[in-house]
């Protein structure tokens, strides 16, 4: 295998984006507002969020689960696809002041907050099970789409709590970072692997209530790659 045009990823990324992803101030401006705001600039890249939307688009959902604000940067992109089938972004944030940062964001961007996009203070282990309990009282719905971009050593517990809140069959869970997670955590490359924890990617693998696969990417950014499950 040779990758040696690896060299021209970002050069690919700067064509591609230029020619299919129209200007878009307020997406500009969440990103410039979230690193005026001490915000690191780990948000999505603008392919990753037309791909994104092009996902909750083709697969038609109603109810995305965010696992992760940040700024809001994904945030706008699944509000605009969702516009269409006037559904609803769920996103949950630890951290007050990225929810606030993030509520400028989306605000700036025309996006009505918390009828369009509801962001939930809290962490994430925290906040699942209370979606969960509200979800069987009735007061909110199930979710067709599941997004993580939250602290990575908790990819598996998000994916297992994505599953079992999703609507079923045809759901889509979509786990950001998942290469570089298996890089750090040493189940590919030098790095020293926890023989005792087995990774999202081997207990994916032997869940039988999915079916999954991993692409790898390049861009703008680092090499990195996302898990895109769907529900059996
Ligand atoms: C980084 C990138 C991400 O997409 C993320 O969610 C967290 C961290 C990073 O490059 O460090
Ligand atoms: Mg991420």
């Amino acid at each position: 295998m040779s990758t040696k045009d690896v060299i021209y990823a970002e050069a690919v990324a700067n064509y591609t984006e230029s020619h299919l992803i129209p200007a878009a101030p307020e997406l500009d401006h969440a990103y410039s507002n979230s690193t005026a705001h001490g915000i690191p600039e780990i948000a999505i890249s603008p392919a990753q969020g037309k791909f994104l939307s092009l996902l909750t688009n083709a697969s038609g959902a109603k109810n995305v689960l965010e696992l992760g604000t940040l700024g809001g940067y994904s945030g706008i992109w699944f509000s605009k696809a969702l516009k269409e089938r006037g559904g609803k972004l769920t996103s949950i944030e630890i951290d007050s002041a990225r929810l606030d940062v993030a509520t400028q964001n989306l605000e700036y961007a025309g996006v009505k907050v918390p009828e369009e996009v509801e962001i939930v203070l809290g962490a994430g282990l925290d906040v699942l099970p209370q979606i969960a309990k509200d979800i069987e009282a009735g007061k909110r719905e199930r979710f067709d789409f599941v997004f993580i971009d939250a602290d990575w050593d908790n990819q598996w517990n998000y994916f297992d709590w994505g599953v079992k809140l999703s609507m079923g069959k045809g759901s889509i869970i979509y786990v950001d970072n998942t290469v570089r997670q298996l890089l750090e955590s040493g189940s590919v490359g030098p790095n020293k692997k926890d023989p005792n924890v087995d990774s999202l990617v081997e207990k994916v693998g032997k869940d039988d209530r999915v079916e999954a696969t991993v692409i790898q990417t390049v861009g703008t950014k680092n090499f990195d790659g996302f898990l895109l499950a769907v529900v059996k």
